[in-house]
């Protein structure tokens, strides 16, 4: 693990990776960089539109290539979108280049977060709102095998973006 270049934050849709992220660029004084703005910026589209135009295969292999673009980053924040750490050994290269704080969270909670906003994310604009909870749990049990790899493990709920800082300083 290598310390003061980059931390990864990762999780679920709606764990507030971005927040947090912006919270700890911040308090740390570092840079903050959130992937799916990056490759929104590269691409000239948003992310419903390279779904909707390109499918998801294309998106992955964009997020991934646009992910380890950054991999020479110095002091920098990176929040990554739900699905980055589960596809094209990206879980791998951010352990590798960083360190990885997954901000964890329950479906129930996740879904009270989603509820009103799914139609904006294109994994989730096509679940009924009576079905996002179990579909949350699913998706979320088969993704727990990345995202429990992580360095740094906290509530998502309710971090505590001090405490946060003081894991990383031991980490790194
Ligand atoms: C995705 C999450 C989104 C975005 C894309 C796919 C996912 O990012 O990358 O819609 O597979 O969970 P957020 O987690 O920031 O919503």
């Amino acid at each position: 693990m290598s310390g003061g270049r980059i931390i990864y934050i990762i999780g679920f849709m709606g764990s507030g990776k971005s927040t947090m992220g912006r919270r700890l660029a911040s308090l740390m004084g570092w840079q903050f960089l959130d992937l799916d703005d990056r490759i929104e910026e590269i691409t000239g589209k948003t992310i419903a539109r390279i779904f909707s135009e390109d499918g998801e295969e294309e998106f992955r292999k964009t997020e991934s290539e646009t992910l380890k673009s950054l991999a020479t980053a110095t002091n920098t924040i990176i929040s990554t979108g739900g699905g980055t750490p589960c596809h094209s050994g990206n879980m791998d290269h951010m352990l590798e280049t960083g360190i990885t704080v997954y901000l964890k969270m329950t479906p129930g909670q996740l879904a009270s977060r989603l509820v009103g906003s799914s139609g904006e994310r294109p994994l989730l604009k096509n679940i009924p709102d009576e079905e996002l909870l179990s579909f949350i749990g699913k998706k979320l049990s088969d993704r727990e095998q990345w995202y429990s790899r992580a360095g740094i493990i906290v509530d998502g709920l309710n971090p505590d973006p001090g405490l946060l800082v003081s894991m990383i300083e031991a980490e790194s």
